[in-house]
């Protein structure tokens, strides 16, 4: 098994460049189904989300190049509906985005459930309803679900979502891109991977207007064409850098982002005490480490994101004073408060709701991954306690942070990864 190893108590220092952004990267990956012409996507992280994405559209058929380690060329003329395997599509959240770019080509979808991390339950009713207002009839059958049209091509409507979700915002506009005339997205999501998959969506071609309101339109064309597009910057991964900078100290700059989409974190650190100096495409963080306790009410973009909270939980464990934090998007992402807890935190959980009394003194402990940021918030807790933490799980770290530990020792952190005696066999006797 895997393991990460921290001697933490050092402060950070340097520079580092983030990556493109996982969330953004899934719908445009997919939205290349909806092309019979290349596309080529720079800027892809090369986490195992994403790779596993890709996968998956090669076994369907698709034609799918891996020209650099960020750059992927992918031509899905010969990709064939419906074929997605349970084995591949389960591990991961994004196959939900097959639904939306099948059914928006082929009038016809079939998906096994998708996976994802487990932070509370992650419905689907939204997406079936979207599809459903263009014309299609979903059902479940053996673990998967269907989406059909019996018409061969969505009708445009209106579509109005009773909450704000991603992942039905993106499946909404996949649909309707090739869709027979306007529909109308209402109540969508705003979030920057929202507005790069429409950028994307229009540089092939497709007439969307409206990405980043809460009402989108998508007029409905013929075809699409091919082009070369980059992703955007991973602003999740570069605010968890800057959570790690506020809570060991030191001063770092994340390089190679988007300072706009930071501005709720970038608010938030500097009322817990850290200074934040923001450029063009960079941001500079410094921290004495010394902080005090700030609430956090995660919300849909623009407000703060559910995807930073586990990161601001464990860097508040080191701030003076009483945190609140609300979590009012998923209803389990507090689970990896355990972890913190097993480290001396003082943490009261109750419901949707934890209390976070600062200032305790953490010591190290074997910490386990639960999701990907719980993971991410295990590696900033280390980095700031004064001991050795061994973390487990990181395979959940690696979906979606690339080279995490490479990263962290640019900065001075004493991190190494470990892989056991086991499987270094198992790998080597597989090379
Ligand atoms: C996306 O998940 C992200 N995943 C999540 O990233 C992120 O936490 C989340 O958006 C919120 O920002 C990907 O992009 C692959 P939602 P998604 O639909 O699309 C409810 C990470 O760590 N809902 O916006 O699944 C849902 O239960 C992760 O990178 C319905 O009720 O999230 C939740 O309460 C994990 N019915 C809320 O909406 C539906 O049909 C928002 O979920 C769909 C969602």
């Amino acid at each position: 098994m895997e393991q990460i190893i921290i001697n933490g108590g050092h402060p950070l220092y340097g520079s580092i460049s983030i990556n493109g952004m996982k969330n953004a990267a899934l719908p445009v990956i997919c939205a290349c189904i909806l092309n019979e012409e290349t596309c080529i996507i720079d800027n892809i992280p090369p986490v195992s989300d994403i790779e596993t994405l890709l996968d998956l559209l090669a076994s369907m058929g698709a034609n799918v190049n891996r020209l650099t380690k960020n750059s992927v060329e992918i031509n899905c003329k010969n990709l064939v509906p419906c074929t997605s395997s349970n084995e591949l599509a389960s591990k991961i959240r994004g196959s939900s985005y097959l639904l939306g770019a099948e059914f928006g080509r082929f009038a016809r979808s079939s998906v096994p459930h998708p996976g994802g991390c487990s932070i509370g339950t992650r419905p689907l009713d939204l997406h079936m309803k979207a599809f459903e207002a263009l014309g299609a009839h979903c059902y479940h059958k053996n673990g998967r679900l269907e989406v059909e049209c019996e018409n061969g091509r969505a009708v445009g409507n209106t579509i109005y979502f009773d909450k704000v979700s991603v992942g039905a915002t993106a499946n909404a506009i996949l649909a309707s891109v090739l869709a027979d005339g306007m529909t109308v997205i209402d109540n969508a999501a705003r979030e920057p991977h929202i507005v790069d998959l429409a950028v994307f969506l229009n540089a092939c071609g497709a007439n969307i207007t409206g990405a980043g309101t809460s009402v989108i339109k998508v007029k409905g064309v013929e075809k699409l064409h091919g082009c070369r597009y980059s992703i955007i910057p991973d602003m999740i991964e570069a605010g968890t850098y800057m959570a790690a900078v506020a809570a060991t100290g030191g001063k770092v700059t994340v390089r190679n982002i988007i300072p706009k989409h930071m501005e709720a974190i970038s608010a938030k650190l500097e009322e817990a005490g850290a200074t934040v100096i923001v450029g063009d495409d960079h941001i500079t963080v410094e921290s004495t480490g010394k902080l005090k306790g700030i609430s956090i009410n995660t919300q849909p973009y623009p407000g703060f994101a559910t995807d930073m909270q586990p990161q601001f939980s464990a860097m508040l464990c080191f701030a003076e004073g009483t945190s609140d934090i609300v979590e009012n998007i998923f209803n389990s992402r507090f689970q990896f408060m355990d972890e913190l807890s097993k480290m001396g935190a003082d943490i009261k959980v109750d419901s949707n709701h934890a209390v976070i009394r600062g200032g305790a003194t953490l010591s190290g402990a074997p910490l386990i991954c639960h999701d990907l940021r719980a993971g991410a918030a295990m590696v900033i807790a280390a980095l700031a306690t004064k001991d050795t933490s061994v973390i487990e799980g990181i395979d959940k770290i690696e979906r979606g942070y690339y080279n995490i530990v490479g990263k962290l020792r640019e900065l001075g952190a004493d991190i190494q990864k470990k892989v056991s005696a086991a499987d270094e066999q198992r790998y080597t006797a597989t090379r």
